[in-house]
């Protein structure tokens, strides 16, 4: 396979580096290399020249509530760009890799949500990934759209690194708990992309939209509980005592975001024939690396 990766140093785009590699000849695009979404024309010149296999699109306009105040540069990022990624996958015969979110719905209800449930976006970012689905369905183009929560990477900074730093510094805390999703490691994600990918080779009938998260689900209070718990049990010193639940109406943002995030994996776990492990266990794994 001869894959181009857009966004390689993000979270999720630093692990496909790696969860890619075996498959074939990878050629990164980053920002410099003449992969910016915000110039989708001369990015859809660049990656037709490469004559990938695989377009993989890590890249996007990411920062939530910094989208509200700039929604024409979300959806040249987040729309525009994939639309024109896509357009060129459909002329190449390459397959499109592409990643969406659960902000796409409107977190009503309770139930998880599956693929083909009414998409209802709360905020700018929300609006524009889903405008870049539609784009790249509407293109014709063999694709793969993978809808994720909750992105952590040992690399950089997250919510659990966030939260041990002023555990350490402060006796209490406040975290929302009435937004429930699955925090998803970045390696998660690229593995089973990775394999998403070797199976949509062979069999291009299991291309569409699909949603992907860790299993099982809790708030981000629950969240921060369980990466306090395991920080102490590493013998990580916490100045913490309290850990205070509160509703996302005290802790008001920019964009609104929905109270349920859960995605229900089944058609994902089934077309690819995989298991998805609980979310305790990539997190784990990112305190044993970070810590
Ligand atoms: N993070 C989450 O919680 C979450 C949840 C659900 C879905 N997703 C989706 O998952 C995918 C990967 O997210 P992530 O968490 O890995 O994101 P991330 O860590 O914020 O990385 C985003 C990447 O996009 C790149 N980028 C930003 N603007 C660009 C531009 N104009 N041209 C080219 N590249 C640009 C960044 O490049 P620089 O490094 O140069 O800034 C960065 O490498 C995205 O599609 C996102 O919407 C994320």
């Amino acid at each position: 396979m001869n894959i181009v990766l857009l966004g390689p140093n993000g979270q999720v785009g630093w692990e496909l580096q790696r969860a890619l590699a075996p498959l074939g000849r990878l050629t990164l695009l980053d920002r410099a290399a003449g992969g910016d979404l915000a110039h989708p024309d001369a990015l859809a010149t660049a990656v037709r020249a490469l004559a990938p296999d695989v377009i993989v699109n890590a890249a996007a306009h990411t920062a939530v509530d910094k989208a509200e105040s700039e929604p024409e540069l979300a959806r040249t990022l987040n729309a525009l760009a994939p639309g024109q990624l896509a357009r060129v996958a459909a002329d190449l015969g390459a397959t499109l890799l592409h990643y969406s979110t659960d902000y796409v719905f409107d977190g009503s209800g309770h139930a998880p949500r599956a693929e083909d449930a009414p998409t209802g976006p709360l905020s700018v970012y929300g609006a524009s990934k889903l405008a870049g689905e539609d784009a790249i369905r509407a293109s014709g183009c063999r694709h793969l759209i993978l809808r994720t929560s909750w992105v952590y990477a040992a690399r950089g900074s997250n919510f659990a690194k966030t939260m041990l730093r002023l555990a350490a510094e402060r006796e209490r805390l406040t975290v929302i708990a009435d937004q429930i999703g699955a925090p998803t490691g970045a390696e998660l994600i690229a593995d089973a992309s990775a394999h998403a990918l070797r199976m949509v080779a062979t069999r291009p009938e299991l291309t569409g939209t699909y949603h992907l998260t860790a299993a099982g689900e809790t708030s981000w209070h629950g969240y921060a509980e369980y990466v306090i718990a395991t920080a102490r049990a590493h013998g990580t010193a916490l100045r913490v005592q309290q850990v205070a639940a509160i509703p996302t109406t005290d802790y008001p943002t920019p964009a609104r975001r929905p109270l349920n995030s859960r995605l229900d994996c089944t058609r994902f776990t089934r077309a690819f024939d995989l298991g998805l492990p609980p979310w305790q266990q990539g997190v784990a794994r990112m305190l044993t690396e970070t810590l």
